[in-house]
């Protein structure tokens, strides 16, 4: 048992070294040369309701190498893994009579939301609600089985795994709407640096990233909490127009924080060099929306030239993660034939540094199928 803890904790300590078994001698496209990383979105979430124990165990059983949590705070100030902050779409909170009268209208993002928020709960209120699958076309008998877990759950699941596993799970959290919790007096910023410091996993060498798609939360991590965990900013749009261009309409137009302080930037302009320049000064990578990598037209939904977004961020040092990956054909292009494995391979051949999807087996099928600098040169 010694020696697996040793494992475990050198592999913690040193999670670059030890990540790649698979790592070949020669180096692929992506920024460091290692085979892209496969993060699980929201855990196994094309097979189980997302954001739940059960979906981050299947997610780490299918061989993840990240697995990504969406956090928002209760009314008690705990960090719960859910994509909104309001429990409507994820939870049968609407069933439960007991918190009918609960339900109210708050401004997020600017946006006027009737529901039920997580804020307004304390963490034990929402440990009787259960978890239901969002997406109509995924599976649905899972649905009131399981709770919504704590952000602590899912550090002591990994840290579990990690050792059961004799592997490196990383963690990808991302803080979400930094600004509407500041609003409420809520501290996501602070929970989230408190909990990643009392697990060992606030440095460089941890097996984290935090992405936000807010600029000044993560700026702080870096400037006032002094953290060097990795960041990656996220890049929003609200769709593509038919010559491929990015929309830029709020509420996705902008980080909030923006919009707040009055800085004009769009996500958009944070992709020019001028702003890739500054997200160097605060984050290690990007996140964008596929199209900003792979752009398509919205009228025949066919494939444009890939940008040279990757290359530009590459060239920074700025690894680029992007989102979303899913299987079902209503998310695939045409070009794609309905085969998940073109996408991913279209997108591994640009040199992208990592992937978030619902379905990991599909991205690490794709692996197979990854160019190396040295398959490049042969061409
Ligand atoms: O965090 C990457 C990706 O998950 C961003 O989109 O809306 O699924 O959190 P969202
Ligand atoms: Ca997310």
């Amino acid at each position: 048992m010694r020696n697996i803890l040793l494992l475990s904790t050198a592999c913690l300590l040193a999670a670059t070294a030890c990540q790649d078994d698979d790592s070949n001698t020669v180096p692929y496209n992506t920024l460091d040369g290692r085979p892209p990383l496969v993060v699980a979105h929201r855990g196994a979430s094309g097979f189980l309701p997302e954001h739940t124990l059960e979906a981050y165990q299947l997610a780490i059983d299918q061989g993840a190498d990240f697995i990504e949590q969406d956090l928002v705070l209760t009314k008690d100030s705990v960090l719960v893994c859910r994509h909104e902050p309001f429990l409507s779409g994820t939870t049968n909170v609407a069933d439960l009579p007991q918190f009918t009268s609960r339900k109210t209208t708050k401004s997020l993002d600017g946006v006027p939301v009737n529901d039920w928020f997580a804020s307004d709960f304390t963490l034990a209120e929402i440990k009787t609600m259960r978890a239901k699958q969002p997406m109509a076309d995924r599976p649905q008998q899972y649905n009131g089985l399981y709770n919504i877990p704590t952000f602590q759950e899912v550090l002591n699941l990994v840290k579990a795994q990690t050792i059961a596993k004799r592997r490196i799970i990383g963690i990808y959290p991302e803080t979400k709407h930094p600004t509407f919790h500041q609003n409420l007096g809520l501290p996501l910023t602070d929970k989230l640096m408190q909990a990643l410091t009392a697990a060992g996993l606030n440095s460089r060498t941890a097996p984290v990233f935090v992405q936000s798609f807010e600029v000044g939360n993560l700026r702080a991590i870096r400037n006032q909490y002094r953290s060097t965990v990795k960041l990656v900013q996220l890049l929003d749009a609200a769709d593509v127009d038919a010559n491929g261009t990015l929309i830029m309409q709020a509420p996705n137009a902008q980080p909030y924080d923006f919009v707040v302080s009055g800085d004009s930037r769009t996500y958009l302009d944070l992709t020019t060099n001028a702003g890739l320049d500054f997200i160097k000064t605060y984050a290690d990578g990007i996140g964008p929306w596929k199209p900003y990598v792979q752009p398509y037209r919205s009228t025949d939904m066919s494939l444009l030239p890939a940008t040279n977004l990757i290359s530009r961020a590459h060239s920074r040092g700025l690894l680029v993660h992007a989102y979303t990956f899913r299987n079902e054909p209503r998310y695939l292009l045409p070009a794609y034939g309905n085969d998940p494995i073109n996408e991913y391979k279209n997108f591994y051949n640009l040199g992208l540094d990592g992937v978030f999807t619902d379905f990991t087996p599909a991205a690490l099928d794709a692996k197979n199928f990854i160019p190396t600098k040295a398959s490049a040169k042969s061409k």
